[in-house]
């Protein structure tokens, strides 16, 4: 497992719900942790490591030795947004990229955690924009998206190199084609 950059086809692809909680995916949240705390990252989307399943982690510390900060959630939905804040954000799909981004200020939010419990909760902040930025990665959707005018146009290099990277990486066979990538993203959601 790793982390997928843009333009990987995993990160536009729209994921399924969860159905089952078994050992696999156990193995695999355990995995993105992992990669999340190498990556200094918040938050985790499971499209993020060609996943296609509705799956997040998530420790608004970023502090591998705060586990009692660390949440996972399955099946996850906005219900409410309250509020407009805008503040920098970054993605572990395009390392390196920071923009400001306007988002809701205050959220609630549903999820299932691992016990298959519905839980639901009010976030705000840096934990509601963590919420808005990983929901986005479920629904094929990313930052880039979201930028006004101006920050989209200052990314414009930066994207630009991400989509270098990735062909150059899919030509050195370190990656397969993108049809192949979608193929076998479609497997992947048959298993469940
Ligand atoms: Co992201």
């Amino acid at each position: 497992m790793r982390i997928v950059h843009y333009p990987h086809p995993a990160l536009r692809h729209r994921s399924q719900p969860v159905r089952c909680v078994d050992k696999q995916l156990h193995l695999q949240i355990g995995e993105m942790k992992e990669l999340m705390y190498k990556a200094k990252g918040l938050g985790l989307a499971a499209p993020q490591v060609a996943l296609p399943f509705q799956l997040l982690v998530m420790n608004v510390t970023g502090d591998a030795g705060k586990p009692e900060c660390e949440e996972v959630f399955l099946n996850p939905g906005i219900v409410e947004r309250k509020g407009s804040v805008e503040d920098e954000e970054g993605c572990l799909s395009f390392p390196g990229l920071y923009q400001k981004i306007r988002r809701a200020k205050t959220l609630k939010v549903q999820a299932y955690n691992l016990k298959g419990e519905l839980v639901e909760k009010a976030v705000s902040d840096l934990e509601a924009r963590a919420w808005q930025h990983e929901i986005d990665h479920l629904n094929g959707v990313l930052f880039i998206d979201n930028m006004g005018p101006i920050a989209r146009l200052a990314s414009r290099g930066s994207v630009k190199s991400f989509e270098r990277e990735f062909r150059k990486a899919q030509e050195k066979g370190d990656f397969p084609a993108d049809v192949e990538i979608e193929k076998i993203l479609a497997a992947l959601e048959g298993q469940t």
